[in-house]
């Protein structure tokens, strides 16, 4: 294990369509208790006993994590453990408010931003008629000016949706020098009604950008690097392709998740996790919860994606966690 994705809140202000449609997560969904959620001790309990146990690398994710209460404070104790990194992935829509006090907290955060067009009308249909791109654009950009370095943005393409974008993506990421990263459209969850047809495979959006933009293959930073990375000729920085879908990477994945009740899983698809939050609350010492973390680890089997048609013929999949719920 080498990764942990931490989820400090389950709710978010936008209503993505490949994420949690409004339709199933309208007004009167109800969303944990604030009791319900791991306190930021507990958190950072946890987290010093994954980083006893393998983990170099913390994304914090949500939900919208900028909504949780005081972020700030938590991100100031993850500081001062010591791993390699720590990262943040948000949708962007607070960051102008938020990203003094992050920065302050933690100033070597990475922050990924959750960008899928640059079309205000598109923008608007995918968030669930919440969200709006000169927002977004508002908060990525005060970032960088707090002092933010190397700025993510994650797209996710849909066919029919916003494939128009895709160009104008790449030009803004060459542009701002931001790392652009399209992720395959994925069958997360259970109410995105996906479609395989409606994925655009990494391959085809490869030879669409190289067109315009020649490019070149990179080389992987890190065993396990999620996304395959290629560098513009022209030297104007690099993309990256996420293809969970049409190049299954479960074989080398290093990820544990943990929702933001204390559930871990070993699995962006799974689901059942195993509860933290009891022991922890009940007393357990540390050699015990490092005794339950590590039997979850080495008995992980999860290969998911590289299964995902026979599951989707045999339709006898049960429920999956939804993505809101561990984040990505
Ligand atoms: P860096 O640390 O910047 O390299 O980021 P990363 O490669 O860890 O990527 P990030 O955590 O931002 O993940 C990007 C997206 O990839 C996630 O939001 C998911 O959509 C997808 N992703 C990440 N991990 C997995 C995984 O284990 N399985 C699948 N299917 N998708 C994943
Ligand atoms: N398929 C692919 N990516 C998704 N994300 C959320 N739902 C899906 C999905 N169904 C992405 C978001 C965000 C990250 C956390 O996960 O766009 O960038
Ligand atoms: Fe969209 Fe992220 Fe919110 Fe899901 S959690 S609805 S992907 S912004």
């Amino acid at each position: 294990m080498q990764d942990l994705r931490i989820s400090v809140i389950d709710r978010c202000n936008f209503r993505c369509t490949y994420c949690m449609p409004e339709e199933d997560y309208g007004k009167h969904y109800s969303f944990l208790q604030k009791k319900e959620w791991l306190t930021f001790g507990e958190i950072v309990r946890l987290t010093k006993l994954f980083v006893q146990l393998g983990v170099r690398k913390v994304r914090l994710t949500g939900g919208e994590p900028l909504l949780r209460p005081e972020l700030n404070q938590l991100l100031t104790q993850l500081a001062q453990i010591t791993i390699d990194d720590l990262a943040l992935t948000t949708n962007g829509s607070l960051l102008s408010g938020q990203a003094k006090e992050l920065f302050e907290a933690a100033n070597h955060l990475r922050l990924t931003v959750s960008l899928d067009t640059l079309n205000e009308e598109i923008f608007h249909k995918m968030s669930g008629r919440r969200g709006s791109v000169a927002k977004v654009l508002e908060g990525i950009q005060k970032a960088k000016d707090t002092g933010f370095k190397n700025i993510k943005i994650n797209a996710v393409i849909q066919k029919g949706v916003n494939t128009t974008s895709i160009l104008d993506l790449v030009e803004y990421s060459r542009q701002t020098g931001h790392i652009l990263r399209f992720i395959e459209y994925m069958d997360v969850g259970n109410c995105n009604h996906w479609e395989s047809t409606a994925v655009v495979k990494s391959k085809d959006l490869l030879a669409q950008i190289a067109s315009r933009y020649p490019l070149i293959p990179a080389v992987p930073n890190y065993f396990g690097e999620v996304a395959q990375r290629y560098r513009f000729l022209d030297g104007k920085g690099e993309i990256g392709f996420i293809s969970s879908v049409s190049q299954p990477f479960c074989g080398s994945c290093t990820r544990l998740r943990l929702s933001t009740d204390g559930k871990l899983y070993t699995c962006l698809f799974a689901c059942d996790g195993t509860d933290l939050r009891t022991p922890l609350r009940e007393g357990a010492t540390d050699a015990q919860l490092i005794t339950i973390i590590s039997k979850v680890w080495q008995k992980r089997a999860d290969k998911y994606s590289e299964n995902r048609y026979l599951f989707q013929s045999l339709k006898t999949h049960p429920p999956k966690i939804e993505m809101y719920q561990i984040g990505g």
